[in-house]
């Protein structure tokens, strides 16, 4: 069972807000330190383990800054990433450029930073040359299509996926780059979103050391790294259960020996580039109730929509909800819990049940902290809301101001 409980007491919380208007998000960062450090100990048997921070999930460099002390690279899937890793402080290969459907100028900055580049198609090989030139380092993303079976709830079925090359076009790029001059090489995958169950990432890693063998024995190529994308999924609901992270790693470990070892490829440095996990169980959408309505069914509107968190209205997914002050009051009453967008999905749950609501109360919305404040947008005039750090030491840093009035029209021509 996940525990949904709050990091800050209802005083903390109601200091915090006179200070910062709701809404806005709030990480912990001692949870996110804590739990970054479980990933990597997971690994710790692993050559040179590199987890690289998925920066689309929570793109704000104090974020960046806090996993960097960690020992946490950065995955980047555009130039404006790229460039936040380096404002970050992050160098050369702690970066690697995860990008489809890539435009020149993204080749070019990662080619400049010395970053990875992981190329997501075989026709990708001369459109990098010509832009960037070939770098001595490069890494492709294998899609296994037909070859992985059974495929994951979010991410679908790899044959339906746009992303990466087959494992024909993968063993004609390798080949093509050697003789290009490429010295060192890597393989990367992704075939899971949200994902709890561990052994999937397990049964991946059988797949990607098969590669390996498969790449050393008709090519003659000794991988340097494989990397197993993200994925890991985290307990929305409080009935879930995290990833044991531990069994997770002792999996691959007992993998890496029966394939990897025992084939005399050892040393291969393993990465992951995991966004959710990393910070979505430690950000927390705050928000106050602005208004109730009664008509065929009871409605809580907060002065949060959907432009906060599009989760719920997107996908429909559960995201759990605490009354601060209430969390220990009956869950007597049935509510729809709005925004104030004009959609009729701006809604962050759908008949939930929850301790009676008053106007004015404080609304937290739980695993906020990765695609929430990172996936906002304008729609109806709905500006960006802060985000803010809870410190170790209790202290709230503002690690992004709200948008104001004039920020939104800062773009338009009168
Ligand atoms: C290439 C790539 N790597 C890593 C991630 C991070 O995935 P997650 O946040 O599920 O760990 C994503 C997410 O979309 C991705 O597209």
């Amino acid at each position: 069972m996940a525990e949904k409980k709050l990091p800050f007491s209802k005083d903390e919380i109601h200091r915090i807000i006179e200070e910062y208007k709701t809404p806005f998000h709030i990480y912990d960062e001692q949870a996110i330190r804590d739990n970054v450090r479980a990933l990597l100990n997971a690994f710790a048997w692993a050559p040179e383990f590199k987890e690289y921070f998925a920066v689309k999930a929570t793109p704000n460099p104090s974020i960046m800054e806090v996993l960097r002390e960690e020992g946490v690279g950065a995955d980047c899937s555009s130039l404006a990433e790229l460039l936040l890793a380096e404002r970050a402080g992050l160098q050369g290969e702690e970066i690697i450029l995860t990008s489809n459907d890539t435009p020149a100028i993204e080749f070019k900055k990662a080619r400049e930073m010395g970053a990875v580049i992981n190329l997501d198609d075989i026709s990708h090989i001369d459109y990098l040359e010509r832009h960037a030139g070939i770098p001595e380092v490069l890494c492709f993303r294998y899609n296994p299509g037909p070859l992985r079976e059974g495929g994951n709830a979010i991410i679908g079925n790899p044959e339906e996926s746009k992303y990466g090359l087959t494992r024909k076009q993968l063993l004609s790029a390798l080949a093509i780059v050697k003789e290009k001059g490429v010295k060192r090489f890597g393989l990367h995958t992704m075939v899971a979103s949200n994902e709890l169950d561990h052994n999937f990432f397990i049964e991946t890693a059988h797949m990607m050391f098969d590669l390996v063998l498969e790449v050393n024995r008709s090519l003659g190529i000794r991988i340097e790294f494989v990397n197993f994308g993200g994925g890991i999924g985290i307990p929305y609901r409080p009935e879930q259960e995290a990833v044991d992270l531990e069994r997770l790693g002792q999996g691959i470990k007992q993998a890496y020996e029966e394939k990897i070892v025992a084939n005399g490829l050892h040393p291969l440095k393993l990465a992951m580039e995991c966004g959710r996990m990393v910070t979505g169980p430690y950000g927390y959408l705050v928000s106050t109730v602005l208004h109730k309505k009664e008509i065929y069914k009871n409605y809580v509107g907060l002065d949060a929509c959907m432009a906060n968190l599009m989760r719920p209205g997107l996908y429909g997914a559960y995201h759990h909800i605490s009354v601060v002050g209430k969390e220990d009051w009956p869950k007597g009453y049935i509510y729809d819990v709005t925004g104030s967008l004009c959609e009729n999905n701006d809604k962050f749950a759908i008949n939930r049940k929850l301790p009676m609501i008053d106007i004015g109360d404080v609304v937290v919305i739980h695993d906020a902290g990765a695609h929430g404040h990172a996936m906002g947008f304008n729609y109806n005039g709905k500006l960006r809301s802060a985000e803010l750090l809870l410190r170790p030491d209790r202290s709230v840093k503002l690690i992004r101001r709200a948008e104001t009035i004039e920020d939104y029209f800062a773009t338009l021509e009168f």
